[in-house]
């Protein structure tokens, strides 16, 4: 099984970005857990993080036939992009969603998610944790 990890614009700044919302944990720690849960779950991750809505639409599109599964955190184009949600629909790949906070619960433009409505499904709020408790879902979902 291969996932491709992505993350959206400004994830690059974690460690220092809100660290009261986003905690201090850094995109390099995120990954490098991702990569070592990975391996213990017998599912190969790739990661890649842009600023840039095009490139990871490009992305998306380049995911087809090489990878399962999309492990995804669009960060503010969530609540923006249907470019992203359009090429997650095109891909066909099976879609989890994640947030190191709880959009539910902050400002009420975070609560709307354009990519939700393709996912399999959402986590919100946990920290490096939805990371990690959306790779294990993804996995499981697609050895089912
Ligand atoms: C985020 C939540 C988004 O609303 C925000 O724009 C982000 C990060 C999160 O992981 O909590 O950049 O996706």
């Amino acid at each position: 099984m291969k996932i491709l990890v992505l993350h959206g614009p400004n994830l690059n700044l974690l460690g220092t970005r809100e660290p009261a919302v986003y905690g201090k944990v850094t995109l390099e720690e995120i990954n490098a857990a991702l990569l070592k849960l990975g391996e213990e779950l017998g599912c190969s991750v790739s990661t890649l993080q842009s600023n840039s809505e095009g490139e990871l639409v490009d992305a998306i599109q380049a995911a087809s036939g090489k990878f399962d599964g999309i492990l995804i955190n669009p960060a503010a184009y969530t609540h923006s992009s249907i470019a992203i949600s359009d090429a997650l629909s095109a891909v066909s790949l099976p879609v989890v969603e994640v947030h190191l906070s709880n959009i539910h619960g902050r400002e009420e433009f975070r609560s709307k998610s354009f990519v939700a409505r393709i996912a399999v499904g959402q986590i919100s709020g946990f920290g490096i944790d939805s990371y990690l408790l959306g790779l294990r879902a993804l996995c499981s979902y697609l050895k089912k």
